[in-house]
């Protein structure tokens, strides 16, 4: 892992220059937000990848998927520096990150109710690293349900199901409260919001019923708020957000709910794009 110049940051991503116009095939349609069906197709190509090799396990699957997509070295964020390092040694930083999200929250029993969670890759890291506890996973990409269930439909403590945060009621986590009850009920994202334009009204609306019922709120999430306006890197980041049409009210629109309290945000803990990192934050009812 070495360290990387802002002002090199060019040469390893083609983000800056798409951001500034002048990568071939420049247009806001190109690079704007990533819907449902962008990740549906991904997931589709790694269940074909799991048909053909069935005994594929899902690091194993995550880490093909993580080769065909970059090659070695990539860019990287962690607390606002940049990075180079090997594309394993990204997926590790990113577990790491992932798995250090949960260490004050699991001390064993709990359920982790995971809200746009893909395929599951999310679930088998946490169900490896917290043996005692138990992991419920929902996504609305089709494939990805079904791939999620094909690589853990024998482990009973995941389970992946159909989820959209768009629904009136997230009928999951109203199942897992149900059978769990909700002292033990941790809920989480990592980078599902982000897909949304907005989750002012997802916040306000659902979210902030359900947050009296469950014991905290932990998100690895893209967000836009902390982003420094007076840096390089804070504009670049904004930036990037802006063209691609994420939301930037994620802090804001859960600081503006009375429902819940946000005990901490911690800005960039990773960032596999270095200009699209995650953030950590946590929140409990008040
Ligand atoms: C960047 S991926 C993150 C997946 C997984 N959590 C991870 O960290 O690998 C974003 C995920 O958000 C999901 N997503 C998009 N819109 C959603 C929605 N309205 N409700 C729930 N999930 C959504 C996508 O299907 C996709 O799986």
């Amino acid at each position: 892992m070495r360290e990387l110049p802002l002002d090199d940051l060019p040469k390893h991503s083609p983000w800056p220059a798409r951001l500034f116009g002048s990568a071939d095939g420049d247009g806001d349609a190109e690079y704007s937000g990533t819907g449902v069906s962008a990740y549906d197709e991904v997931y589709a190509n790694l269940l074909g990848l799991l048909e053909a090799n069935p005994e594929t396990e899902f690091r194993e699957l995550q880490r093909s998927a993580n080769h065909y997509a970059e090659e070695s070295p990539v860019p990287i964020s962690r607390a606002e520096s940049l990075y180079l390092v090997d594309v394993d040694e990204k997926q590790k930083l990113q577990d790491e990150a992932l798995v250090a999200s949960l260490a004050g929250t699991l001390d064993g029993g709990e359920t982790v109710v995971a809200l746009g969670c893909g395929w599951g890759y999310e679930l088998g890291v946490l169900a490896d690293a917290y043996p005692d506890c138990a992991f419920v996973g929902g996504d609305p990409a089709e494939n990805g349900v079904a791939l999620g269930r094909e690589l853990f439909g024998d482990r009973d403590r995941i389970r992946v199901e159909s989820f959209d945060f768009r629904d009136d009621e997230w009928d999951l986590l109203e199942r897992v409260l149900a059978d769990e009850g909700g002292d033990d009920v941790v809920l989480f994202s990592q980078g599902s919001l982000t897909a949304l334009p907005s989750v002012r009204d997802v916040v306000a609306d659902t979210l902030a019923e359900y947050a009296d019922r469950v014991r905290e709120g932990v998100h690895l999430e893209h967000v836009y708020e902390l982003h420094a306006e007076e840096s390089l890197l804070g504009l670049l980041r904004r930036r990037y957000a802006d063209r691609r049409n994420y939301n930037d009210d994620l802090l804001a629109s859960l600081r503006a709910t009375g429902a819940i309290e946000v005990t901490s945000a911690t800005y960039d803990v990773v960032g596999g794009n270095p200009l699209h990192p995650l953030s950590e934050i946590r929140w409990e009812a008040v």
